[in-house]
């Protein structure tokens, strides 16, 4: 059994569909090649000690019942909790990219956390089993969600979601010719679900028929996206973007750096995550020229690839 393993879980983007995924519908996501580490240590008695640097979190020592966890430990704790971990630990997590930036670092730690703890325990769970846990972790904490993100972390690639895991399709594509621009304002998701939810409760038809649009638009782009078909893809992600303006999560600072990369000549360019703030995407074939744009623009330019490695344990 081992007494200690290092595991790493990719960032992700969303390409198209989100907000929709929450109702039903599919989305599109890709892994990032900037990634989470997650180091679990057994250590003698049963004491549990947490690191999170990157989140302020140091030699936080968590008591098993405690409720009332600092707010940089509540995705490692509810991972603790759902696998019903039991003895002494130490947990350390590192991340290769800010928490700022809508890569998913709570989706991204709370897998690297169930994937230490199965490789601790040997319980060796499958992919499947492995986002249930995480998906109910994540439900614990923040209570909303579509588990899109978890998927990107376990699997990695590019993904075909369906909410709660109901579909998880690898797709085959080519690294995608993406454009990555971050705010500078962090967006707060479960807030933005929740205005999302209020609106759909309040305009139920409006805001389905919204959605229905949408999952049309990832159901095309899936087959731009395994064809290479980067022009449509762009077409697409812009009425994407439409929908999303008219659902009131886009913002000035998301708006100006969409339309400096379309002013710019990029294929087609949106938001990518809750809005309200986080990171834009553009897909282009002259990313010097609109990366100039969008930080012209006020923008930070953030070098990514797509379709990077899921979950792996690190040798
Ligand atoms: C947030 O990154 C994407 C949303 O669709 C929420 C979710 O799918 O969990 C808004």
């Amino acid at each position: 059994m081992r007494e200690r393993v290092k595991v790493s879980t990719p960032g992700k983007l969303m390409l198209l569909g989100e907000h929709a995924v929450v109702y039903g519908r599919p989305c599109l996501v890709t892994a990032v090649d900037q990634r989470m580490k997650v180091i679990g240590e057994k250590v003698r008695g049963s004491g549990i000690t947490i690191n999170a640097p990157d989140v302020g979190i140091h030699n936080f020592e968590y008591k098993p019942g405690d409720e009332d966890v600092p707010k940089g430990v509540r995705f490692v704790v509810a991972a603790l909790k759902n696998f019903g971990w039991q003895g002494g630990l130490k947990i350390t997590t590192a991340s290769e990219f800010s928490s700022e930036f809508g890569f998913g670092s709570s989706s991204a730690v709370t897998v690297g956390v169930l994937k230490c703890l199965s490789e601790l325990s040997e319980a060796k769970f499958d992919n499947k089993r492995l986002f249930d846990l995480a998906y109910k972790s994540v439900l614990d904490v923040q209570g909303v969600g579509s588990g899109f993100d978890l998927a990107a972390a376990i699997w990695g690639g590019t993904l075909g979601f369906v909410t709660g895991g109901k579909k998880i399709e690898p797709l085959k594509t080519k690294k995608l010719p993406l454009v990555v621009g971050y705010t500078g304002i962090k967006a707060d998701t479960t807030t933005l679900v929740k205005m999302v939810s209020q609106k759909r409760e309040g305009s139920r038809k409006i805001v389905e028929e919204m959605f229905d649009r949408v999952e049309l638009l990832v159901n095309e782009a899936k087959v731009g996206l395994e064809e290479g078909n980067w022009e449509q893809v762009g077409g697409l992600m812009n009425e994407n973007q439409k929908e999303l303006e008219m659902l009131e999560v886009s913002s000035i600072e998301l708006f100006r750096l969409i339309t400096a990369a379309r002013e710019a000549g990029a294929w087609g360019a949106k938001l990518s995550g809750a809005g309200g703030g986080d990171c834009m995407i553009a897909l282009t074939d002259n990313p010097k020229g609109i990366s100039k744009a969008i930080a012209k623009a006020g923008g930070i330019v953030i070098n990514v690839s797509s379709g990077a490695e899921g979950v792996r344990v690190e040798r």
